[in-house]
C-alpha cells in the first residue's frame, strides 16, 4: 500500500519522525510493504522552524516541498488544499495522514476527503471546547473527514463517542496484539464508518528515544550560561496570545511576578516577535529572549529547568512525562489529565506551587507509532493491490 503524509509545522515533523520509523520496521518484518511519500506544505519555513527538525531527528528530505509559507487563514489553507491535491492526484495513494490541528492539517484532510482518499488523523479526540481557537475548529472538521482516528489518550476517545463515533477498536483500551488481529477480520474501512483508536501519544514514543540522545548532542546550557543554575523556561505562540498586545501584557505581568528571582530562557516563536515589540516589551530583564530552540536543545533547557511556562500543547505534556511542574499560559488546555495530575496548573489557578499526583501512562505505552502503523496494515493491506 502506498501512504502520503502531510507535514509543515514544527509539531509535525517531530510527530511525524516515529512514524516513519515505525514503517520502516514495518518493511523491515513484512513482504507486502508500505511506501511512504512525504509532504512538506512549507507552513514553517525558517531554518529555526523546520529544517532543524529534519537534521537533527535524521528526518529523510520531503519528496515534496510544497512552499505554502505564510498568509492569512484562508489563503494559507486554501494553497495547501490546491497544491496537496496536485499531489496526492499524481500518487493516488490508498490513505492520506495528517497530524494534529494546523491549517496543514485541515488543508491535507480537505484534499484527501474531496478526492475520496481515506484521511488518517494522528491526534484525534482532542478538544479545547474554545471555538475562537483556530486549532479547534482544524481538529473538529478533521476528525470529521476521517476514517481512521488514532487518540492519545482515553478521553479523547470518550469525546469522539459523544460526537457520534461509534465504531471504536477495542472499546477504547489502549490498542494491543489482539486488537489488530481482530480488525483483520473486520470490514474494509470506508469514509462513512471511521475507526477510532487509543494508540497513545506518538510525542511520547519521540521523548523516550529523544531524551536520551539530547544530553549527548545538546550544549544549549552552556551556549545561554544557564548551566547549574536554577530558571525557568517560557514559550508563548498561540494566536490567542500574541494577536491581541492587551492580553500579551496581562501574560507578562503574570510572568514577571511567577517568575521573579529566577532567570527565564524565552525561545521566541516569530508569530510572538511583532506582538511582543508592539506591547512595549513588557517582561523583566530576568527574562533572557533566544531564537527558537532545535528539538534536542528544547528537551534539554525543559529537562533541567525548574518550571515551564507556555502555551504549547507538546511541551505541557513534556514537562508532564519529564516530571517538570508546568504552567499553562491559556484559559483551558486539551490535556486535561496533564492538570488532573497537578504537574500542569492554568496560570489563573497558580498559587506558587504545584501539588504532584503520579498519574501513570496516561498518553501511551511509548509505541503509538507502531499501533498506528499496524492498524493502517491491517485495516489496508488484505484488500489493497498494492500490498
Ligand atoms: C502553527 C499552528 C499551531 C501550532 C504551531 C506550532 C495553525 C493555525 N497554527 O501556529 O497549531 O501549534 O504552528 O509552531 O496552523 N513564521 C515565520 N517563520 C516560520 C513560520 C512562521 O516567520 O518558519 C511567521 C509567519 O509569517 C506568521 C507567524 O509566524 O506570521 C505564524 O505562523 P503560522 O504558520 O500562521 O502559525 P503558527 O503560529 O506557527
Amino acid at each position: 500500500m502506498k501512504v502520503v503524509n502531510i507535514v509543515g509545522a514544527r509539531p509535525q515533523f517531530v510527530k511525524y519522525f516515529p512514524i516513519s520509523a515505525a514503517i520502516d520496521r514495518y518493511n523491515s518484518n513484512n513482504t507486502e510493504t508500505i511506501v511512504d511519500v512525504l509532504v512538506h506544505t512549507g507552513q514553517h519555513y525558517d531554518y529555526a522552524m523546520s529544517k532543524v527538525f529534519f537534521d537533527e531527528l535524521g528526518i529523510r528530505m520531503p519528496e515534496y516541498h510544497l512552499g505554502v509559507g505564510s498568509g492569512s487563514h484562508g489563503a494559507q489553507t486554501a494553497a495547501v488544499i490546491s497544491k496537496t491535491e496536485e499531489v496526492l492526484l499524481a500518487e493516488r495513494p490508498d490513505a492520506v495522514i495528517v497530524y494534529g490541528d494546523t491549517n496543514t492539517t485541515l488543508g491535507g484532510a480537505l484534499a484527501a476527503v474531496k478526492l475520496h482518499m481515506p484521511v488518517v488523523h494522528v491526534e484525534a479526540g482532542l478538544r479545547s471546547f474554545n471555538r475562537s481557537m483556530p486549532e479547534e475548529i482544524n481538529r473538529i472538521v478533521v476528525d470529521h473527514t476521517s476514517a481512521y482516528l488514532f487518540c492519545p489518550c482515553s478521553g479523547a476517545v470518550r469525546q469522539l463517542k459523544r460526537e457520534g463515533f461509534n465504531r471504536v477498536l477495542g472499546d477504547g483500551m489502549l490498542v494491543d496484539d489482539a486488537a489488530v488481529t481482530a480488525l483483520n477480520r473486520e470490514p474494509a474501512v470506508v469514509a462513512d464508518h471511521p475507526l477510532a483508536a487509543n494508540t497513545g501519544d506518538v510525542m511520547y514514543d519521540v521523548l523516550l528515544t529523544a531524551s536520551a540522545l539530547a544530553e549527548g548532542r545538546s550544549t544549549i546550557l552552556q551556549t545561554l550560561g544557564i548551566e547549574g543554575t536554577e530558571y525557568c523556561l517560557l514559550t508563548i505562540h498561540r494566536a490567542e496570545n500574541t494577536d491581541d498586545p492587551a492580553r500579551f501584557k496581562e501574560l507578562a505581568s503574570f510572568i514577571n511576578a511567577a517568575t521573579a528571582g529566577r532567570t527565564v530562557i524565552f525561545p521566541m516563536h516569530p508569530r510572538t516577535r511583532k506582538c511582543y515589540a508592539e506591547s512595549g516589551a513588557p517582561l523583566g530583564n530576568h527574562v533572557k529572549i533566544v531564537e527558537p530552540l532545535g528539538y534536542f536543545d528544547l528537551l534539554m533547557a525543559l529537562r533541567h529547568s525548574s518550571m515551564v511556562l507556555t502555551d504549547s500543547g507538546g511541551m505541557q505534556k513534556e514537562a508532564f512525562w519529564l516530571s517538570i511542574p508546568c504552567v499553562t499560559l491559556r484559559d483551558e488546555t486539551e490535556w486535561v489529565e496533564t492538570v488532573e495530575s497537578g504537574w500542569n496548573v492554568l496560570y489563573q489557578n497558580y498559587t506558587g506551587a504545584h501539588r504532584t499526583l503520579d498519574a501513570g501512562l496516561v498518553y501511551g505505552d511509548g509505541h503509538a507509532a507502531e499501533k498506528i502503523v499496524a492498524v493502517i496494515a491491517a485495516g489496508f493491506c488484505p484488500r489493497s493491490s498494492a500490498c
